[in-house]
């Protein structure tokens, strides 16, 4: 029930209305007993500053940020943790009041810091590792967007051996490959990292133990479009990961599954993006069936 205690938490982008998080959040802080509530705001890119002071004036006590402001907002942030800052992205804000409420008064200034975290990358490295570990192993990933970019930061700085980033345009996949080997060297990570054109995918995969497609080939409603790869290029020993997660079941994984690949679907890094932000808020474990189940609910598989 909400009352004169209850805390809010919530997700901002533009558009908004057609987000998944309230239901898995609302469903977590439900079974925890929390006296919180999770809720969507509609705020547009001229109103980013507004919508952050606002959010420090009404005690909110998290955001997620979703397109397109999850690069802008950084600089309406206090601290930057360090994979988001690597990533150059923001999904998830925690906000930290200062108790001492007079102090605060006495300068006019709401004394809050905001910290930023990137959840997506986490999301998909724990997919991932639910089915098989990463260390060590060489991955695959196609595209080179923004989910790729979060995707590769968190997966080359989690103990892999070594990274092949392959894109329709070269000069992107190169130019992200540049950006992770700078920012990998600057926290001492140092493992083969390289950029290839979509040709060379069936070569890469051969000796790859895991594929992860960043692409949005597939994705509803686009349901009938050649998958990125075909059971030939696939082996038996190989993870496939689709991050797309409408439809459950896209072209990629029907491939995947005629090879007796493993299988990750796309709901499992947003499932897991959210847990991370969730305890990041509350300090405390997620329930993380009840929230996979809210959030395949509402998803409606
Ligand atoms: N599961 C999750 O939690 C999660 C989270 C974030 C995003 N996603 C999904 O991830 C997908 C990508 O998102 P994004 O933000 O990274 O998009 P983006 O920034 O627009 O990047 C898309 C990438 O896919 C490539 N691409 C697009 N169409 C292609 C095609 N027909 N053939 C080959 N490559 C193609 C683009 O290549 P070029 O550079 O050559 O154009 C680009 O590298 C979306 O479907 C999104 O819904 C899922």
């Amino acid at each position: 029930m909400i009352d004169g205690k209850t805390k809010i938490l919530g997700v901002m982008g533009d558009p908004i209305e057609h987000t998944f998080s309230p239901a898995m959040h609302n469903a977590g802080l439900k079974e925890l007993g929390m006296n919180y509530i999770y809720l969507p705001f509609h705020v547009k890119p001229e109103r980013l500053s507004f919508a952050i002071d606002g959010a420090k004036a009404l005690g909110i006590q998290g955001f997620n940020v979703t397109i397109p402001h999850k690069t802008n907002v950084m600089k309406h942030l206090n601290q930057i943790d360090q994979v988001a800052s690597m990533i150059g992205a923001v999904n998830t804000i925690q906000f930290i009041y200062d108790e001492d409420i007079e102090s605060s008064n006495q300068d006019n200034e709401i004394n809050v810091t905001t910290k930023g975290f990137n959840t997506d990358g986490y999301g998909c490295v724990r997919a991932i590792e639910e089915k098989t570990s990463i260390k060590n192993k060489k991955v695959t990933i196609t595209g080179a967007g923004g989910a790729s970019r979060a995707v590769a930061f968190q997966i080359a700085s989690s103990g892999i051996e070594e990274l092949s980033l392959l894109n329709r345009n070269l000069s992107k996949a190169e130019s992200l490959v540049a950006d992770l080997k700078t920012n990998l060297a600057s926290i001492g990570i140092d493992i083969g990292i390289n950029a290839y054109g979509i040709d060379d995918l069936k070569r890469e995969l051969s000796d790859s133990d895991i594929f992860i497609d960043t692409t949005p080939i597939g994705m509803y409603p686009n349901v009938d479009d050649k998958a990125i790869a075909s059971a030939d290029m696939f082996h038996e020993d190989l993870l496939v990961n689709d991050i797309v997660y409408t439809p459950m079941e896209t072209s990629l994984i029907k491939e995947a599954k005629l090879a007796n690949a493993t299988v990750v679907p796309g709901y499992k890094m947003l499932l897991y993006q959210g847990i991370r932000s969730f305890e990041i808020w509350l300090g405390r474990e997620a329930p993380v069936d009840v929230m996979e189940k809210a959030l395949l609910d509402v998803l409606g598989i």
